[in-house]
């Protein structure tokens, strides 16, 4: 759909983009400077790519948006990250966690950290239904089940019960992504949501997450060293290296002609992979 003409949007006014990051640049240890002025923007209803070898800083991006960090991980960010016009550079833990969730969605890369190890998967599930509306405990775990199955996780009705550490990574990330679903964010951020599964799976899980795209209008943000990826879902890329925005443009044209030796060779490492096919 034409983004400028979606129903909602107030033809009168320009309209605001769902995450606009102006010159964000993140540092460690004071001086260290992982992110260097990078910006980007992600509309409503867009699926938007970054792209970039394993180092280049996608993950560094990707905990920056909602500056998810572990307790202790000192940080520091400069520049602008604004979500639906709120600025969230600057603003406290807990003013933070009120836009993570419900209106940002993470699917991190490594989902074991993502899980609470003591809580049944089920009830982690059911917990993005049960704390955001009124609804039974019946009803949610109802609802939990379907949307495990539709993440082809097995037997919803006897795994609700089991625990992290009872399943595999595949399945932990399909948990996840279960969660995510059914919270409905207006932005989700996959961190190479799909490199713990196996090929099979990867297209069913781009399709849920595309859905969400699709029916609740969800911008989607993905992380990837995988042009394959990029270009199955992705309208539009951002190419990372050393923490910089090298390359952005729309994925057609940065596949048919990429500027920068680095994009050249993740395009040309993806064209390899097509021809092995
Ligand atoms: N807390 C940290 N302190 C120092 N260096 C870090 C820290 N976190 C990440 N890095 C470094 O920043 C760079 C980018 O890492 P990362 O964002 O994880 O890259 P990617 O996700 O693209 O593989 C890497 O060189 C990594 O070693
Ligand atoms: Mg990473």
């Amino acid at each position: 759909m034409d983004i400028q003409t979606a129903p909602h949007s107030n033809k009168s006014l320009p309209q605001l983009p769902l995450l606009s990051i102006e010159k964000l640049s993140v540092y460690v240890q004071s001086k260290i400077c992982l992110l260097r002025e990078v910006s980007l923007n992600v509309q409503k209803g867009e699926v938007v790519a970054i792209v970039g070898e394993s180092g280049s800083g996608k993950t560094t991006l990707a905990q920056a948006i909602g500056q998810i960090y572990l307790p202790g991980q000192k940080v520091e960010l400069t520049g602008s990250v604004r979500f639906n016009g709120d600025e969230l550079v600057g603003l406290s833990d807990s003013a933070l966690r009120k836009y993570r969730g419900r209106d940002i969605g993470y699917v991190f890369q490594d989902p074991y950290g993502a899980l609470n190890p003591i809580q049944p998967i089920g009830m982690q599930i059911s917990e993005s239904l049960t704390l955001t509306s009124d609804i039974s405990f019946d009803e949610a775990f109802e609802q939990s089940v379907q949307m495990m199955e539709k993440v082809f996780l097995p037997n919803p009705r006897e795994l609700f019960w089991r625990y992290p550490h009872e399943l595999s990574g595949g399945m932990r990330q399909r948990v996840v992504i279960a969660t995510v679903a059914l919270l409905k964010p207006d932005l989700i951020i996959a961190d190479e949501p799909t490199s713990a599964l196996d090929a099979a799976l990867q297209q069913e899980i781009l399709e849920i997450l595309l859905e969400q795209v699709r029916s609740e209008h969800a911008g989607l943000l993905i992380v990837t060293h995988d042009f394959s990826l990029v270009e199955k879902i992705a309208s539009r890329a951002y190419v990372l290296d050393k923490g910089r925005v090298i390359e952005e443009g729309m994925i057609e044209e940065l596949l048919r002609a990429p500027q920068e030796p680095k994009t050249k060779a993740l395009v040309s490492a993806f064209r390899r992979l097509e021809c092995q096919v």
